[in-house]
């Protein structure tokens, strides 16, 4: 089957309906999703979004904290550009009709937390459901778009693009997509395709994002011919619930910004001897801190603790966590509640310019698929929805600057499944998943080796073989399309960390625990692969 658009976006966050409403008005869209439509990372998101909104606050402030969180890594420019770009896109969500928390004693009448990094007040939120706020007042809508085609439970599975279709320059087409309820391959054909499909922390074991993070737009557009950078930048959220029913559940950064503490066993705080902002200190630095201090104590887990606040306090701000921490026996206005890290935010991805366009023209990555420079070796909290929407507002600028008439338009190649058959050893895939993202998590964690780097290349190498036989001979569903893209992607990662002779920010080694004096990003080449 042929479908056939201006634009084509792969992903349904806070990047890829922001960028369709964008672009509704003028261009017809294709929109695919292969979840639900709200499904992905924004949904979940519960601290907010940092920009500066306050009289005290200034850009300046903002970015000087920006690169500080980032380890001396992040694009001066970049973060520049985002941060001043801040407040319009937020005024655009209010626009739009998100419910910010209020404050009628602040100008302008929103509530204003802090999170670890930032020096300021400067998050606004939907008390700690943020994420759901946005993502439902967006997806709400698109669905009133008549030029927005919405294909939920549609999987990309790779990138057309002129140079696969052995034809002159280098300009996508389009892409292949599963439909998860026929299971056929169809064809999505556009003048510009947009990778709007958050993260990879589905490669480590244990993660707060949801299961839609598994890399697939990083994967597909190396595969294309893209250039990724930083992938060894894989940021682990220092205060997940400890709990084996809880998956990891995040308990957001906020409730240290008002004024939480962070406990050992026996009650004692650490923070103060790792960093002198104690539990508000950038999330690498305290994510270390307690992998450190539960290895040192032979602990399974930390304790956050703010019952030193107000009970009502803590039920307003922290509604969806005090909830969620009931349901697992702990009252976290009476208790503190025990938590440990967990892997939660890709810093590194696609390539992309200031327009969010990758090294293939038509093709633009945007969200947390994508790296623009702004998060350096660390990402500091709150900081990704903006990047979201910062860059979903300047793709739209540069699409709808160019001519949307399709020169191509005869009709794209079918996807061959002729000489492939029904799986019959499922398990291969089941085991290879659980494989994979134990080996990720025990040697390209918080603290890693050469030796450890070693090993799960070998691993990982030797899962991309059996990946590829069995993608060759089998048709593809959704779990096979998962596993081949987040091998992909921990081969990336695990290439990334062996170049990096240095440890900084999320980043640390034993074998070379120093700081580089010289900063570089670590970029990946296709065809050039190193090592
Ligand atoms: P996502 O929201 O993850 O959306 C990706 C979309 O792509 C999904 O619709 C998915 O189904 C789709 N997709 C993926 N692959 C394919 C494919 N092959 N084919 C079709 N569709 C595909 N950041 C903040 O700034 N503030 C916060 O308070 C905050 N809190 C967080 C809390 C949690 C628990 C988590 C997990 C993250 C949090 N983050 C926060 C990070 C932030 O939420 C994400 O980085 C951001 O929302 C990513 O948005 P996105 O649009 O890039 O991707
Ligand atoms: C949180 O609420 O702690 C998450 C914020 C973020 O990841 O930016």
């Amino acid at each position: 089957m042929q479908h056939r658009s201006d634009v084509l976006i792969i992903g349904s966050g806070a990047a890829g309906l922001s960028l369709a409403l964008r672009l509704a008005e003028s261009h017809s869209i294709a929109l695919i999703s292969k979840g639900k439509l709200t499904e992905g990372s924004t949904y979940y998101a519960q601290g907010g979004i940092a920009a500066v909104l306050d009289e005290h606050d200034s850009f300046d402030d903002h970015v000087a904290d920006t690169l500080n969180a980032g380890a001396d890594l992040c694009d001066p420019d970049v973060v520049r550009y985002v941060v001043e770009h801040g407040p319009e896109n937020i005024q655009w969500l209010i626009k739009e009709g998100v419910p910010f928390t209020r404050d009628e004693s602040h100008e302008p009448p929103f509530h204003l937390t802090r999170e670890g990094g930032h020096s300021r007040r400067r998050i606004i939120h939907a008390a700690d459901a943020t994420g759901q706020a946005v993502e439902t007042t967006l997806n709400q809508q698109v669905l009133q778009h008549s030029n927005i085609g919405l294909y939920e439970q549609h999987i990309a599975v790779d990138l057309i693009t002129r140079q696969k279709l052995g034809q002159q320059g280098n300009r996508v087409l389009g892409a292949y997509v599963l439909n998860r309820e026929t299971g056929h391959v169809e064809v999505f054909q556009a003048r510009f395709v947009i990778l709007a499909t958050g993260g990879a922390s589905k490669v480590y074991l244990y993660t707060s994002n949801p299961d839609t993070s598994t890399g697939d737009g990083i994967a597909m557009a190396w595969r294309a011919g893209c250039r990724v950078a930083n992938m060894e930048f894989n940021q682990f959220h220092p205060t997940c619930l400890y709990h084996p029913e809880a998956k990891s559940f995040l308990v957001t950064e906020a409730i240290r910004g008002e004024g939480g503490h962070l406990k050992l066993p026996d009650g004692s705080r650490f923070m103060d001897r790792f960093d002198e902002r104690g539990e508000l200190a950038p999330r690498d630095i305290v994510a270390r801190a307690i992998d450190h201090e539960m290895k040192r104590l032979g602990t399974e887990c930390v304790y956050l603790d703010i019952s030193h606040r107000p009970a009502d306090f803590i039920k307003e701000h922290f509604p969806t966590v005090y909830q969620r921490c009931l349901e697992f026996g702990y009252d976290m206005t009476k208790q503190a509640i025990p938590v440990v890290p967990a892997a939660h935010y890709t810093c590194g991805g696609i390539m992309t310019d200031l327009k969010g366009e990758t090294d293939i023209s038509g093709l633009y990555a945007i969200g947390e698929t994508a790296f623009t420079g702004l998060h350096g070796a660390n990402r500091m909290a709150s900081n990704s929805i903006l990047e979201c929407l910062v860059f979903a507002a300047a793709a739209s600028q540069h699409i709808l600057s160019q001519d949307k008439n399709d020169s191509q338009h005869a009709e794209l190649p079918e996807w061959d499944e002729s000489r492939v058959t029904d799986s019959d050893e499922e398990v291969v895939v089941t085991h290879n998943w659980h494989e994979l993202r134990t080996f990720m998590w025990d040697y390209v964690g918080i603290v890693r080796t050469n030796k450890r780097l070693q090993r799960a290349q070998r691993r990982v190498n030797l899962l991309q073989k059996e990946i590829e036989e069995y993608y060759g001979n089998f048709r593809v569903t959704n779990d096979l399309l998962e596993l081949r893209n987040l091998t992909d992607v921990a081969d990336l990662i695990i290439q990334s960390a062996m170049e990096r002779k240095e440890s900084r920010g999320l980043h640390y080694t034993l074998d070379y625990p120093e700081v580089d004096s010289k900063p570089v990003n670590t970029i990946l080449i296709p065809g050039n692969f190193p090592g």
